[in-house]
């Protein structure tokens, strides 16, 4: 499975991570940034329909500049104390999220719109890809509609969120470390969409299917083989 899935990323498709049952317990529709298209949004949109985010790896991260939110939080909090006293220290399955700022591409109108959130999550990873990064500013604005999340240093073996899982996957794809990923959303509850109906929508649209397990062994294996 993990090789379809490699292959998928590679052709700019679709794939899915189920985290973990002892984490969020969340199946991500997840797809290399460097091939974001409009189509691909509102697929996300309509069928995933959770926080669209985009994945870097702390490379990609520092290289651009950014940092967690809660970094930007704790300096600001000096000057603002409610954004002290509004750190995320007690997240029911993890300790940290990946959360870092919000951009919109510099071309884009109002930066919602498919066109322009897939333009903006495209053209950063093109800029990654190009070694552009200390443009980024030149580029990209903020805030905006793209959520970025900041990858933990060495991903997957350092923490265990679909954040991590993107960046594994494009790593062993050899592809730019820059995703996007969407939680899938079940439209009658509200809820996250239980397992059984995110791997029957994965063979319903021959979509390849993983666990964070899978990724985490790949990865390992992966690191074996180099
Ligand atoms: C942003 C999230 C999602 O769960 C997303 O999958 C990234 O977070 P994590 O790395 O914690 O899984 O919180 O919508
Ligand atoms: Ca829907
Ligand atoms: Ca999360
Ligand atoms: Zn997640
Ligand atoms: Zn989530």
């Amino acid at each position: 499975m993990i090789d379809e899935a490699l292959k998928a990323l590679k052709n700019g498709e679709i794939v899915l991570v189920f985290d973990d049952d002892n984490r969020e317990r969340e199946t991500d529709m997840i797809v290399a940034a460097e091939f974001m298209t409009p189509e691909h949004m509102s697929t996300i949109r309509n069928d995933a329909g959770g926080l669209v985010c985009t994945p870097l790896s702390a490379q990609n991260s520092d290289a651009l500049g950014i940092p967690f939110m809660t970094d930007i939080m704790d300096i600001a909090s000096k000057k603002y104390p409610a954004l002290g006293e509004l750190t995320p220290n007690d997240i029911p399955y993890d300790e940290k999220s990946a959360f870092s700022i919000t951009v919109n591409h510099r071309s884009s109108f109002t930066g919602i719109t498919d066109n322009d959130r897939a333009m903006t999550i495209k053209e950063l990873a093109l800029l990654c890809k190009n070694g552009k990064q200390a443009e980024f500013g030149k580029y990209f604005r903020a805030p905006g509609h793209v959520t970025l999340l900041r990858a933990a240093e060495g991903h997957v073996l350092n923490r265990r969120g679909h954040t991590e899982m993107c960046i594994a996957l494009t790593e062993m794809c050899g592809l730019t470390e820059v995703a996007v990923c969407c939680e899938m959303m079940d439209d009658v509850t509200g809820n996250s969409m239980q397992t059984k109906d995110t791997k029957k929508y994965a063979e319903e649209h021959g979509l390849a299917f993983l666990s964070g397990a899978e990724v985490v062994e790949a990865y390992h294996e992966f690191l074996d083989s180099k």
